[in-house]
């Protein structure tokens, strides 16, 4: 015969093709029908969050703000808003996730969540994987655009924040079945080209032959030719100019040498994403270039071009015009952008288009956004295609300054990966060396767990701030095995699954065999704390917040500790169920890892 489970897995499966609802989004469905009971034909958002008080593990906070935007009107028959709290409580469906309700001070509903409910949640993703618990987003196809550093100019580490950070909320997105086309904008067709070109034709005359030697470091290459073109004396600015009208022109001498310029630059970026273990498709300025005009023209016809001094602008409501055609003719920034925002909505149809730079470019977005809306691009606020510019502070240095080496050189990324490296390594030596462990690892093995953790390390220190804000790169912290750290939470999850190794039980099959069951608070704690993993990623794709995801990372290796320092795992009555909930924790940890482009180390 045929064992229980085979009954229901059917039904199990569709659910987990289809994703689960979040249990923040089931909550709200009930506390909306109750709602719509309580006030009938008053259309109220239910207002629900995490419980800080510790009566429940939810609480509804409607009945005060409904109260008092009752108050004066013939609907007004609550006495005091704590009628209202119980007459929301009174109407709240029957739902099996639910375990008790309370209504507290001014009107607060508490929700206490069914313990079963959140086990068998739990066993449910264990079984179906993790994937059942992507959140629902209402698009299909989004262009993130990230890193997009400058051809032949530094890549500098608001390139590194924006790699970083992009890579996350693309990873996110994937994970939530949004194809996302990940768009490098690389700055390829700037006026810098003319100077580097007439520089590499004045220098290396034979240049075609020497290639990429001739050039060699590209940003001493760069600081050379930009030397020559500043000084006042040489007619080399001159040259320089010309030399640009000659590549837009599409002259071939001129072509070659932009593309090989391009190439060496390229070489450079690959290396850092290779690194970095970042995806991206090159797609940069001049791609674009051929749709500028077209797209000018619409605008144009649709009247939202006017003339200024010489120049072509776009006069936008409360701030300055957007140039889109400088004096001299040529097409910027802003032209480039534009015709980059059409082929993204009409030619791959994104329907999120996010942009990652720091914040300074926040008001270039925001004109760029606007004409696209007069343009009639873009629908209202709440409607699809939407396009969101995802902003950052800066990195500072130990002074509190832009963080450089030494004192006008900018930090070259490759060279900060391999000290976060280095410094990860001496660290580990040390504590293995103490712990009389050095014998058991290998040269090789020693490598790469340093350099999981310390490029793991660099990206969580960016990832964890509010983006917003400025931060402070410091190794010292980072690397940290306390605290708020990546190194920390490498060594929390190593431990789990030492934890769970030291069992030595097969875990799938427990995890199809065994149930979980909650006895301490702490457990329950700990698997109230797993299950809420869909809804902060929900809120993190919503709201474009990486530090979301830290955040519950660090409460739930909080979680964890808790739960491990009160109830015994290996050996106890309950080690089927707890290693269960120990499995759970690390499958969600690294699931986080993932988002946050950390690998996770096992031995440690
Ligand atoms: N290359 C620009 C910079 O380094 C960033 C480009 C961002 N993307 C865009 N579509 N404008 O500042």
């Amino acid at each position: 015969s045929s064992p229980p489970e085979s009954q229901t897995q059917p039904q199990q499966l569709a659910a987990a093709e289809h994703g689960l609802e979040s249990v923040k989004r089931k909550l709200c469905r009930l506390v909306a029908s109750s709602l719509s009971a309580t006030v009938p034909g008053l259309d109220v958002e239910p207002m629900l969050e995490e419980s800080k008080a510790g009566f429940g593990d939810y609480q509804c906070n409607n009945a005060m703000s409904l109260f008092s935007s009752l108050r004066g009107s013939s609907d007004a028959n609550f006495q005091n808003p704590r009628a209202i709290g119980q007459a929301i409580l009174n109407n709240l469906p029957p739902s099996d996730i639910v375990e008790s309700t309370s209504v507290a001070g001014p009107g607060y509903v508490n929700i206490v969540i069914s313990s079963d409910w959140i086990a068998q949640r739990i066993q449910h993703m264990l079984i179906y994987g993790i994937k059942t618990w992507a959140p629902t987003l209402p698009i299909k196809r989004a262009v993130v655009d990230f890193s997009s550093p400058n051809i032949a100019k530094e890549m500098h580490v608001g390139h590194l924040r924006s790699t970083i950070i992009g890579d996350t909320v693309a990873r996110m997105f994937e994970f939530a079945n949004i194809e996302v086309l990940r768009r490098n904008h690389v700055g390829d067709w700037g006026t810098q080209f003319g100077m580097l070109i007439e520089f590499l034709f004045e220098q290396f005359p034979n240049w075609e032959e020497v290639g990429n030697q001739a050039i060699g470091d590209l940003q001493s290459f760069y600081k050379a030719s930009k030397e020559k073109f500043d000084n006042k004396e040489s007619d080399f600015k001159v040259k320089a100019q010309q030399a640009v009208v000659r590549l837009q022109q599409g002259e071939e001498r001129y072509r070659a040498a932009w593309k090989k310029i391009c190439e060496i630059s390229r070489n450079e970026f690959e290396s850092v994403y290779k690194r970095l273990g970042v995806e991206l498709e090159e797609k940069g300025e001049s791609f674009y270039n051929p749709y500028i005009l077209p797209v000018l023209e619409e605008l144009t016809k649709k009247g939202l071009v006017t003339e200024d001094k010489g120049a072509q602008i776009i006069l936008i409501e409360g701030q300055s015009a957007l140039i889109v055609v400088k004096k001299d003719g040529g097409f910027n920034y802003a032209s480039t952008d534009l015709a980059a925002l059409w082929y993204r909505l009409n030619v791959e149809k994104a329907e999120l288009i996010v942009y990652l730079t720091d914040v300074g470019q926040k008001l270039h977005f925001h004109k760029l956004f606007s004409a696209a809306s007069m343009a009639g691009w873009l629908p209202d606020q709440n409607e699809y295609p939407k396009t969101s510019h995802v902003g950052f502070g800066l990195v500072l240095g130990l002074d509190g300054k832009r963080f450089r080496t030494r004192c006008t050189e900018v930090v070259r990324l490759v060279d900060l990966l391999d000290e976060a490296k280095s410094q990860c390594k001496a660290q580990l030596i040390e504590r293995l060396t103490e712990n009389g462990k050095i014998a058991d690892w290998t040269n090789d093995e020693l490598d790469r767990t340093s350099e999981a953790i310390g490029l793991g390390a660099v990206k969580y220190a960016d990832l964890k701030n509010n983006r917003l804000t400025n931060y402070t790169f410091s190794f010292e912290k980072m690397l940290s095995d306390k605290g708020n750290t990546a190194v920390y939470l490498q060594y929390a999850h190593a431990r789990i699954c030492s934890i769970i190794e030291k069992a030595s039980k097969d875990i799938d099959e427990l995890t199809t065999k065994a149930s979980i069951t909650f006895i301490h608070a702490d457990e329950r704690a700990l698997g109230l704390h797993i299950i809420r993993f869909q809804e902060v990623l929900e809120q993190a794709c919503t709201d474009l917040f990486p530090h979301y995801l830290c955040d519950y990372l660090y409460s739930l290796s909080e979680a964890f500790s808790k739960f491990y320092t009160s109830c015994q795992v290996v050996g106890s009555p309950e080690e089927t169920s707890r290693l269960l909930l120990c499995q759970a924790t690390a499958v969600v940890m690294r699931q986080c890892f993932n988002f946050l482009g950390i690998t996770p180390v096992y031995k440690l």
